[in-house]
């Protein structure tokens, strides 16, 4: 027996092929592209996200005879989309993505209504699926008008798989729709939203059997079945799963688009004050509590493209042991800031500038920026009695050892790093579809990756980097009067 995990990302797609005991056998990936018509909308074509898979699949397939072992699929997505869909089944138009802000006025109209945030558990932020339905409401009424279906990208993957609407609660718990500590449709959120339950998909567990690869695809894919499709998970949650993060005192930091410091609980304990974000986890009966960043490795790219280099090229300009923190500060809010700040206006900034600074200056305070974004969302969680210990490191920035060990020294807290090797979204995702086709239970199912190094906070240097800290808070009250 095998299991597909798709990680259906920002950037691209991955695949990755596990055996029956978990082990990677394979894996591809295939990117495409968010088109930005506007500053601060962001948006992508579902039709891109099937040919990248149709792609994939065609390529592991080849590559891996194993693959006509299929058993399970389990699909991680990107958080908060939304894919408007007709009534027979087609998209409206393109999905608009977790990091477009343009809904921002819908969302703080959303966010003031009684009992929103006590029954979401949230604040209603611009990137959530809610206001963007508002928007389209106010925007596009023609598309508003024949909307059947509103699915999240993985749950639209779902659809493609399967044929039937049917998402996860961790995925949902991004919507401002769901009763996040119920795990179901709100009516009194969907009213608020002017939605009705009809254009909902059908809620599961993301551990639980969605429905079963339909027979066009079997055959496509030269399989016998029956697969199953996993409920699946929003990119985080199964990146969770693939970590083994199910437990409090367990979590991880994720530097991908977007920064994530993520912390399983024992319980339900939303803190909407604190601009953290608690959902469901996929696993049934359990939350997790994240804070959010919004430009994470995005910083770097940023500061890579106008400088005409590669991101990994700024970042080997460093010296490889951690220096102290430099005289300029980076506030990487470049589409706005979800913790802790909730703003989607913000725009970041270089303060400190002089004729000396160097490249390497600005990459390092590009880097220091973003540690120190983290360190608002550790603040945040600890705030909530969150344990939080030891974290793991993952997503494409953790192959910094640089940016590790200065992360790991401005948390406090020591970072592990997983054997190379595979783990996150796609290992979580595949995890969970071998859950929902065999009824393993998650316990045996989601364990924790081999470390090959724990990256210690180097002491001697905490002190700088807790006064460097302090003036990158005080240096966000003074820019936002400016802006
Ligand atoms: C989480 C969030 C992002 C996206 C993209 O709330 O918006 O982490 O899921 O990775």
């Amino acid at each position: 027996m095998t299991f597909l995990g798709i990680d259906l990302g920002t950037s691209g797609i991955r695949l990755l092929l596990v055996d029956e005991n978990g082990q990677p056998i394979g894996a591809t990936e295939r990117a495409y592209h968010a088109a930005h018509p506007h500053p601060g909308w962001s948006e992508q074509n579902p039709a891109d996200w099937i040919f990248a898979l149709e792609q994939a699949i065609d390529e592991l397939r080849d590559h891996y005879p194993q693959f006509s072992a299929l058993r399970g699929i389990g699909v991680a997505g990107h958080m908060h989309g939304a894919t408007l869909l007709d009534h027979a089944g087609n998209p409206l138009r393109h999905c608009i993505l977790w990091n477009d802000t343009r809904s921002h006025v819908q969302a703080a109209r959303l966010d003031a209504q009684d009992q929103v945030r006590a029954i979401s558990g949230n604040i209603v932020f611009p990137g959530f699926t809610a206001p963007k339905l508002e928007w389209v409401r106010e925007n596009e009424p023609e598309i508003y008008a024949k909307i059947a279906k509103v699915l999240l990208p993985a749950a639209y993957l779902n659809f493609y798989l399967t044929g039937d609407y049917v998402a996860d609660m961790s995925d949902s718990a991004g919507t401002s729709w769901l009763d996040v500590g119920n795990r179901e449709w709100s009516g009194i959120l969907l009213d608020a939203g002017n939605m009705n339950a009809d254009q909902m998909p059908r809620l599961v567990e993301g551990t639980e059997e969605a429905g079963r690869l339909r027979s066009t695809l079997l055959d496509k894919w030269r399989l016998k079945g029956p697969v199953s499709v996993a409920g699946g998970a929003g990119d985080n949650a199964a990146a969770a799963c693939g970590i083994g993060a199910q437990d409090e005192g367990q979590g991880f930091v994720s530097l991908g688009t977007s920064g994530v410091l993520l912390s399983a609980r024992d319980g339900y304990h939303p803190a909407p004050e604190t601009a953290l974000h608690t959902f469901c986890h996929a696993i049934p009966g359990r939350w997790y509590q994240m804070g959010v960043m919004l430009s994470a490795t995005d910083s770097l790219n940023w500061l890579a493209r106008i400088t005409g280099q590669k991101p990994v090229e700024l970042a080997t300009e460093l010296d490889g042991t951690l220096q102290k923190p430099g005289s300029v500060r980076f506030l990487p809010y470049l589409s706005g800031e979800r913790t802790p700040h909730n703003d989607a206006e913000i725009r970041g900034s270089f303060t400190g500038l002089s004729t000396e600074t160097s490249r390497a200056d600005l990459t390092q305070a590009v880097l220091e920026g973003v540690a120190f974004g983290l360190r608002d969302s550790f603040e945040a969680l600890v705030a909530t009695n969150a344990k939080l210990d030891h974290l793991i490191a993952i997503g494409g920035g953790s192959a910094s050892r640089y940016w590790i060990e200065l992360i790991a020294t401005a948390l406090g807290v020591p970072l592990s790093l997983p054997k190379s090797g595979e783990f996150g979204a796609a290992l979580g995702a595949a995890r969970l579809g071998m859950t929902a086709a065999t009824g393993a239970a998650p316990d045996n199912v989601m364990t924790i990756p081999d470390v090959r190094e724990t990256v210690e906070p180097n002491q001697a240097l905490h002190p700088a980097f807790e006064d460097a800290y302090q003036s990158f808070r005080a240096a966000y009250p003074a820019i936002k009067n400016c802006q």
